[in-house]
Formats: C-alpha cells, structure tokens, sequence
C-alpha cells in the first residue's frame, strides 16, 4: 500500500514536471499542425516568401531578417535590431499569442495563436526539422 502510493507520487511529479519543463514535441504531428500557419507561411525545399517570410531555419534566426521580405511591422523590426533570436522558448511565446507580444504585427491582426502548449511543441520540433538551405 505504502510502496502504491510512493508510485502514484512520483507519476504525479512526473506530469508535473513535463508540464513545467520545455517538453520536446513531435515533428511528424507538428507537419500536419503546421496547416494553420502554411495560409501565410511557405517552409521546406523552395520555400518562398508569401503574406509572411519563409520560415527555413527559423530556429536559431534573428527576427526580421528575410531579405526579399517587405512587410515585417515596426514591432519586428525593431525586434530584430534589439537582436531578438528566434530560439524555441521565444518562438513559443510568439506563436502563443502573437498580439501580446507585438500588438501591431500582421501577423498577430490575422491569427489569434495556438493555445494549445503540445501542439506548439510540435510545430516548434517541425520547423527544426528544416534548416536553413
Ligand atoms: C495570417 C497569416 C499568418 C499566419 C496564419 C501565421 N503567420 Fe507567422 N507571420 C506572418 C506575418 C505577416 C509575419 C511578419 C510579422 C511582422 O513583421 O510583424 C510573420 C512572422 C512570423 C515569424 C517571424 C519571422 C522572422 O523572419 O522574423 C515567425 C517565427 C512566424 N511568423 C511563425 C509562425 C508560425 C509557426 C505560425 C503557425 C503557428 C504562423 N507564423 C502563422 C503571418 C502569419
């Protein structure tokens, strides 16, 4: 009974844990999660600039620093020149809410964000999975 209930504490710890920690998510889910960015976003082998910037190499990126790309707010850019990476932890945070963040983004005008922490996980483990060409 005593040693049941030491496994139930530890299980409860375990949730807990994963629930606080930066959990690692799943790129094959993330691909198909990624339908609800890919409206603005073009990511993978020939990946163009549409209504916002491509996103290969994303990961370790500095804000605002596609070229060709003419739209990025005042907020983004000033991000971007403040030296803001795109490490997973801030990505997250962006995707999260983007208004929050920076109130006059396009993007944060036309996508609420992804509430869900899983399915950010998910996306963020998707977008790794392209680097930089
Ligand atoms: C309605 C269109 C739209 C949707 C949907 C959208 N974005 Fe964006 N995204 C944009 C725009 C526009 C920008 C440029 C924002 C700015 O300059 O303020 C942007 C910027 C970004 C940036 C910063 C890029 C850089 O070069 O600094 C990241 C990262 C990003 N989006 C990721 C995502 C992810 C991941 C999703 C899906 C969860 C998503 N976006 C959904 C339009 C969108």
């Amino acid at each position: 009974m005593r040693k049941f209930g030491l496994l139930g504490l530890s299980a409860i710890l375990l949730v807990a844990m994963s629930g606080s920690a930066f959990a690692e998510g799943d790129a094959t889910k993330g691909k198909a999660a990624f339908l609800v960015c890919a409206a603005c976003h073009q990511i993978g082998p020939g990946a163009k600039t549409l209504i916002g910037p491509e996103l290969n190499g994303v990961v370790g990126r500095k804000a605002a620093t596609v070229a060709d790309y003419p739209m990025y707010s005042a907020g983004m850019k000033k991000l971007g020149a403040d030296g803001w990476v795109w490490t997973e932890e801030n990505i997250d945070k962006w995707i999260a809410n983007p208004k929050a963040m920076i109130p006059d983004s396009t993007m944060a005008l036309a996508f609420p964000g992804v509430a869900d922490a899983g399915q950010r996980a998910d996306i963020i483990a998707f977008l790794k999975t392209n680097p930089a060409p």
